[in-house]
């Protein structure tokens, strides 16, 4: 699967931890930096990587800064967007099975890499479920589109 992956300075580490787990899981990962420590504003990281996602049909996104929540906002401002905040394993597989999450956000400072790991698996094995879940999705592309 194509899994960009992106954080600011406060994800840089967490970051570098998924993007080695998504590659020996076989994914075909683009990182959308940071590439350091240095102080960074998480939405520029987030806008540019929600966009690209919203435009690359069957893409999916994973944003990481301190709590995972400045990146949850700003991805979810793009059209086409369901960002998915999950610190836990039922969050993740519901976000998909559910909500059709097409990014997951977590927070660095929030969860260890361990829990990171198994969120990330989950998540991208899930597929939505469609039918009653679909229609409530639709009812949020229709206000998006207005
Ligand atoms: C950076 O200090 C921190 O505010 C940021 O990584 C994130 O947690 C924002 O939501």
């Amino acid at each position: 699967m194509k899994v960009l992956i992106g954080s600011d300075h406060a994800g840089f580490q967490l970051k570098e931890d998924i993007k080695e787990y998504l590659m020996l899981l076989g994914h075909d990962v683009e990182d959308y930096g940071v590439f350091s420590e240095e102080p960074f504003d998480y939405p520029d990281v987030a806008l540019r990587l929600a966009e690209d996602v919203a435009k690359r049909k069957g893409s999916r996104g994973i944003l990481i800064c301190g709590t995972g929540v400045g990146m949850s906002i700003a991805a979810n401002k793009v059209r086409g967007i369901r960002a998915a905040l999950c610190h836990d394993v039922f969050s993740a597989r519901a976000s998909r099975a559910h909500n059709n999450a097409n990014i997951l956000a977590m927070g660095e400072r929030v969860i260890g890499k361990g829990l990171a790991r198994e969120i990330v698996k989950v998540w991208l094995e899930t597929d939505f479920q469609g039918e009653r879940h679909a229609r409530r999705l639709e009812k949020i592309e229709v206000y998006e589109g207005q």
